[in-house]
């Protein structure tokens, strides 16, 4: 008799965006005069730059002929990719990462979500409350969370590092040490980030305790600010504890193209085992890689028009989170995020609970945010608010809530 993986039982409810988009198409079906804004899910507005447009249709060109087509791509992803990312994104910045030591896939969520796997069941995880919920769900349906607890929104294995305004957002060193500690920074969904000397206590605490940090950099293209680090590899002994996510979705609109790259050092071992190697192995048997034309298209994004397109549509995003920031302030909320991500993460007014303010919101303004609660326990009477909108509707939504 065939059983299922009984840890998916433990899931709670349905994915965020479902709920929400549920409640946004009741709303519409009953109120078909509305125009709602949605500054909600995290996802682009404005088309791919010309230069990956270029690359996109030479690459697509050269799969028409026999003598240029390409058929399965390399496991690790193209040399021409893996070079210039190592190149741009790496040594430019100091940071020792050779092309070798980069796994190119098809984002970040599925490498988020499947890193786990090349680590022991028994292993603990630590995670931020609020968090970006693949890396709870993914270890869940691993077996490795235990038992939801329906009234707290918690999970009884998984060590929750509270997040607010006390610590900017930054977590504390947690009372038990974990094997795995999971860090984003730029912050999905707080907007936050970590400072240089403090992402190096974490690496210092990882290798001391023996543990592996998962460092989600998806939003690292967003970093303003001096003293912000871009790559977790900027710390001396990161080589030694942590692997480090990048994706494309962000830096240059990839979201629906797809492409990403997941970072090893191959001095990274635990237990003597080399996590390069497991990774490796994994990569060789369950994925069979980006496609060669999008990864083209990611080189592109690193030549010299594509590395100005893209900065462009990152100055127009950030542009709108400086509008919803200063927007905001001035109606009197208490605001945080926006600088350095494309984030902004607000305190919900007069107390109400997130998914008040998410329906107050909808109907008082017809703009569709996502409430902080759906991040975690600890997002309770937060909201967040994405720059991804583009301009016009971010000055009408703004002007809306303004006015409530
Ligand atoms: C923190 C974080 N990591 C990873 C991802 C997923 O990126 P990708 O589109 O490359 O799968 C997202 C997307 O929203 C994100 O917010």
């Amino acid at each position: 008799m065939a059983k299922v993986n009984r840890n998916y039982l433990k899931l709670p409810g349905s994915y965020l965006f479902s709920d929400i988009g549920k409640k946004v198409r009741a709303y519409e079906e009953a109120h078909p005069e509305a125009k709602v804004i949605r500054l909600g899910i995290g996802d682009v507005t404005q088309p791919l730059c010309p230069a990956v447009i270029e690359a996109l249709h030479k690459a697509t060109d050269e799969m028409s002929s026999k003598d240029t087509f390409k058929g399965y791509a390399p496991d690790l992803g193209y040399e021409f990719l893996r070079n210039v990312i190592a190149e741009k994104d790496f040594k430019e910045n100091g940071c020792d990462i050779s092309a070798d030591e980069i796994f190119v896939s098809d984002g970040a969520k599925c490498d988020c979500g499947n890193i786990q796997e090349i680590f022991s069941e028994d292993n603990t995880i630590a995670v931020c409350d609020p968090v970006y919920p693949v890396y709870v769900d993914s270890n869940v349906m691993a077996g490795r969370c235990g038992d939801y607890d329906d009234v707290r929104g918690l999970f009884s294995k998984v060590i929750y590092m509270p997040c607010d305004a006390s610590n900017n957002f930054v977590p504390e060193f947690p009372e038990k040490v974990p094997d795995l500690i999971y860090l984003c920074f730029p912050n999905n969904p707080t907007g936050a980030v970590i400072t240089k000397d403090r992402l190096q206590e974490w690496v210092d605490y990882a290798n001391k305790n023996h543990s592996v940090i998962l460092y989600d950099a998806a939003y690292e293209a967003y970093i303003s600010e001096e003293n912000v680090p871009h790559s977790i590899y900027e710390c001396e002994g990161a080589r030694e504890c942590a692997i480090e996510f990048r994706s494309f979705s962000k830096t240059a609109g990839f979201t629906g193209l797809r492409l990403g790259f997941t970072v090893i050092p191959k001095d990274l071992k635990v237990e003597g085992v080399s996590l390069w190697n497991l990774w490796a192995r994994r990569h060789g048997t369950k994925y069979n890689g980006a496609p060669y034309i999008v990864q083209r298209a990611g080189e592109a994004v690193y030549s010299e028009e594509g590395r100005t397109q893209v900065k462009q549509q990152i100055a127009y995003y950030m542009e709108n989170a400086k509008l919803i920031l200063e927007g905001l302030k001035a109606a009197g909320y208490e605001v945080h995020g926006g600088v350095n991500a494309p984030y902004i993460w607000l305190r919900t007014p007069q107390g109400m609970t997130s998914w008040e303010f998410f329906d107050y919101l909808l109907t008082k303004a017809n703009v569709v945010g996502t409430p902080g609660v759906g991040f975690g326990p600890h997002g309770e009477n937060y909201f967040r608010l994405t720059a991804f909108g583009d301009r016009d509707n971010t000055i009408e939504a703004l002007s809306r809530i303004k006015a409530m």
